[in-house]
């Protein structure tokens, strides 16, 4: 619960860092959060430019919630508790118009555009084929701030560029197969440890070039939900923070779906309500009497007046907006919810938390189509070739192929041995935690090894050295060997499992079970050594880069269920490698310039200052000048490329410093339906009907007695400013406009066009990359704007365009509180990693600006 003397605090902070100082002593002024943003399209407030999809889909939302009452409102919002349902997540439904609880599952598992979005329709049709309406991911928070981050692998790595096309891609691809996508984890969830309780120290500038950036372009996508955080931000948890929810991402980003909390990352009733949570889940764990912080308690707080009803009002439109934007059937046609988060039987609990209503959970629907093709290319175009001397891969038929490790092997017991992956044996193909999903099967390397080598007519002799802990085995092995390939791997989760101590977060950059031994060994005996890595993100491989024996190295990531094929795919030229780094590997941890706080000063109250700022990874490298052992973007091929020919055209349209901001008021806050009559003595009528059975410990709607309201610990409404309950006109947001922020921001303001030829002896995709260096002393050397992929046959030339947009080249003003093109000289650079350039030009200013040099 919160107190007042923290939640000011907070507060106050959090004004300074959006004004420099407080000095203001209105209090409305210093809580430039509330009040809660009402969805723009819900009626009277249309003041935000709107896709023809959320204005269908609002009008529909409208049209459904003005025929509900107070408790089913509520419904649609509070969890029903853990493990009372089927899914992980499940809400309330409404049984009288038909609709029920809506499903909940996670899944955020996985490049390039055309493969981001296929990958995203086919989880979203795998989904959609369970009955889940709702699905957990895609992630950006994890950013991948700290390379050890438990999480960082269910995200797309660290540079916010990347992230948030690859949000964009793959929410649009699932939510094209009616499922609603969740941005999560909003936001700076970027630890395991303390994640519960660290309070992220962050500037306004840094959160809105990096942290903010994906989700911009995932609420641009029109994404149908956000996650918020466990973690708090400037002294304020994520689901009751009113400026990362209400300002930043309602008002702002304007975005006009709903916001669900992380699974018990709620912590009041009316502090979350006021600062922009639409639903809590998996909605249990409040105080008595309803062990719930919504549920009956939000029912109690708008009877109150504590919650105005236009809040609660918003809250349920946006969710069945969402719903209604990407179903786009009729409601009661929802898929039925074919299976069971929490057993693999067939029969089981409908409702495990209570063990009630025991029937068919299970039925083993067989949603994956020809998928499994998908995932094998996926595996194989993303595999990144670090190291290839004189074109030592692909591989030719040798004679003989030693494979070495553990990380290559079947792992004992199944792909599914361990709940929730949460364990190091046999080859690793994801990582652990709720992200995880069980394999319908695992194709191992030393499975797709020796299956390659027996089906294409070779003569190649095999053998498969199991363990890691014997190095002279593996030596020898290696020794009467052409080709030694020894696999190296480590794992990442969720703090839920730990695995050798590592709580989620990896305990440092090493990869696991003696693998730096069992390479030293392996390549001390063999001159033909390839390593192959299976990690969540960077492990350190200066040694290993720099031994003349490694003739290879290849990063796999984790590429799921078809590693093994994706893998021989790539070793033996069927596919021609092509994957990109989308992180920088350092010599040593300390070269990053951020790590995982494995332990605060104050255990109760840790603090994490994000003193970096936007310096994370290559930018960090570059500005320290720390080598990198493989920069971000790196990759090789099995060809070379000639870059040439660099050309900047400016566009016409909007010039200047700032994009064109539309200026007047919202409206003011619609409500629908019956209105509440505060302080109503008739508890009755929010009460159970007749006769009905409560099951212990599901949640409900309904108030706990008709004595009267009995709900301790939702907090004190004194606590909060007027503002927060406001529902009058509210001023527009230069910065705001349309979903993502300003759609200025998005103009094309020029084309970069360069040319790129395939100047070796086999066909080759290049994946070519546009850095923008934004000027003067704050800056990085130069941050990701564009990227492509060509494939080239040998001899072959083509033209690669990039499009720089206003946002790609404005820096946030924190006092103007907009994005803002400075007149600092800006220069672009072409090139096929952050470290190698292959050209560069300098910008010309926007018409009517002049770039103030040095
Ligand atoms: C995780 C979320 C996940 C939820 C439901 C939480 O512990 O942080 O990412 O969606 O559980 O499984």
């Amino acid at each position: 619960m919160a107190t007042t003397i923290p939640f000011l605090l907070a507060l106050l902070s959090l004004s300074s860092i959006l004004f420099g100082t407080t000095k203001a002593t209105d209090p409305d002024v210093l809580f430039p959060g509330y009040p809660s943003p009402w969805a723009a399209a819900s009626g009277a407030s249309n003041t935000t430019i709107l896709d023809p999809s959320w204005a269908a889909a609002y009008a529909r939302a409208v049209a459904f919630v003005a025929n509900l009452t107070l408790p089913e409102k509520v419904n649609l919002t509070t969890g029903t508790g853990w493990q009372s349902d089927r899914c992980i997540g499940n809400t309330g439904g409404v049984p009288r118009l038909g609709l029920r609880g809506l499903c909940l599952m996670d899944g955020p598992l996985g490049v390039r555009r055309r493969l981001m979005r296929l990958r995203g329709e086919a989880l979203g049709a795998e989904f959609r084929g369970k009955g889940i309406d709702i699905m957990l991911g895609p992630v950006a928070g994890p950013l991948g701030r700290a390379p050890e981050g438990g999480r960082n692998w269910e995200a797309f790595g660290p540079d916010p560029y990347l992230a948030g096309v690859a949000m964009a891609e793959t929410i649009q691809g699932i939510q094209s197969r009616g499922v609603v996508a969740c941005a999560k984890h909003f936001i700076l969830n970027e630890q395991e440890h303390y994640r519960g309780s660290v309070d992220v120290r962050i500037d306004d500038r840094t959160m809105h070039e990096l942290y903010l950036w994906p989700f911009a372009d995932a609420v641009r996508a029109g994404v149908g939900s956000v996650m918020c955080s466990y973690n708090k931000i400037n002294g304020t948890h994520a689901c009751e923070n009113a400026w990362t929810t209400n300002y930043l991402l309602k008002n702002e980003l304007a975005f006009q779906g709903f916001v669900m909390s992380d699974w018990g990352a709620q912590h009041t009733t009316l502090g979350s309500a006021l600062a922009g949570l639409d639903m809590t889940m998996s909605g249990d764990g409040g105080p008595p009497p309803y062990r719930s912080w919504w549920g009956g308690a939000l029912t109690e707080a708008v009877l109150k007046g504590d919650v105005p009803q236009w809040r609660l009002d918003d809250m349920v439109v946006r969710i069945m907006a969402a719903y209604f934007k990407v179903h786009t059937g009729e409601y009661e046609a929802q898929p039925d919810i074919n299976f069971s988060a929490w057993t693999n039987k067939t029969v089981g609990p409908l409702h495990p938390s209570s063990n009630q209503s025991i029937t068919t959970v299970n039925e083993f629907v067989d949603v994956q189509d020809d998928h499994a093709a998908l995932i094998r290319e996926i595996g194989a175009k993303s595999i990144v070739l670090l190291k290839n001397t004189d074109n030592f891969l692909p591989l030719r038929d040798p004679p003989s192929i030693a494979v070495i490790g553990n990380d290559a092997q079947d792992p004992p017991g199944g792909p599914n041995a361990c709940p929730e992956r949460g364990c190091f044996s046999g080859t690793v193909a994801m990582g652990y935690g709720s992200g995880t999903a069980n394999f319908p099967y695992l194709i191992s390397p030393a499975t797709a090894i020796l299956e390659h080598t027996r089906h294409s007519n070779t003569t190649t002799t095999f053998t498969n050295t199991t363990s890691n802990w014997d190095p002279a085995a593996a030596a020898e092995a290696a020794r009467n060997a052409s080709v030694a390939i020894v696999f190296a791997a480590a794992t990442a989760g969720e703090a839920i499992l730990s695995i050798d101590g590592n709580a989620g977060d990896r305990n440092n950059l090493s990869a696991w079970d003696n693998a730096a031994a069992l390479i030293a060994a392996v390549a001390g005996a063999n001159a033909h050594t390839v390593v192959v890595l299976h990690t969540p993100g960077p492990v350190l491989l200066d040694a290993v880069a720099a031994h003349e024996n490694v003739s290879a190295i290849l990063w796999a990531g984790f590429p799921g269920q078809e590693s093994g094929r994706a893998l021989v795919d790539v070793l033996f030229g069927c596919v021609s490698p092509q994957g990109r780094s989308p992180f920088t590997w350092g010599a040593s941890e300390a070269d990053y310039g951020a790590q995982v706080m494995y332990s605060a000063p104050d255990p109760k109250n840790p603090v994490q200052v994000f003193g970096e700022g936007v310096l994370v990874d290559y930018r960090w490298f570059q500005r320290h000048a720390r080598g990198m052992v493989f920069p971000f973007g790196f990759g090789l091929t099995y060809t070379r490329f000639r870059y040439s020919d660099l050309k900047i055209v400016r566009k016409g349209g909007v010039q200047g410093p700032y994009p064109v901001a539309k200026e007047g008021v919202t409206g003011p806050a619609p409500m629908y339906g019956g209105v509440v009559e505060v302080g109503d003595a008739a508890l009755e009528g929010y009460m159970p009907p007749d006769g009905f059975k409560r099951i212990s410990p599901y949640v409900y709607p309904w108030l706990n007695s008709s004595q009267g309201f009995v709900a301790g610990g939702q907090g004190n409404i004194s606590e909060f400013p007027a503002a927060a309950r406001n529902g009058s006109a509210q001023p527009l947001l230069p910065a705001s406009g349309a979903p993502g922020g300003n759609p200025g921001l998005y103009e094309v303001l020029y084309t970069v066009t360069a040319s790129i030829t395939n100047e070796g002896d086999v066909a080759g995709t290049e994946i070519p990359q546009l850095y923008v260096q934004l000027g003067g002393e704050d800056n990085p050397w130069g941050v990701l704007r564009g990227f492509d992929e060509v494939e080239l046959q040998p001899g072959e030339t083509k033209t690669v365009t990039f499009e720089l947009t206003r946002r790609d080249i404005s820096n946030w003003n924190t006092t103007t509180q907009n994005w803002q093109i400075t007149d600092r000289e800006k220069v672009l650079f072409v090139g096929s990693s952050v470290r190698d350039i292959h050209l560069n030009a300098s910008l010309p200013a926007p018409e009517g600006m002049a770039w103030h040099v040095g």
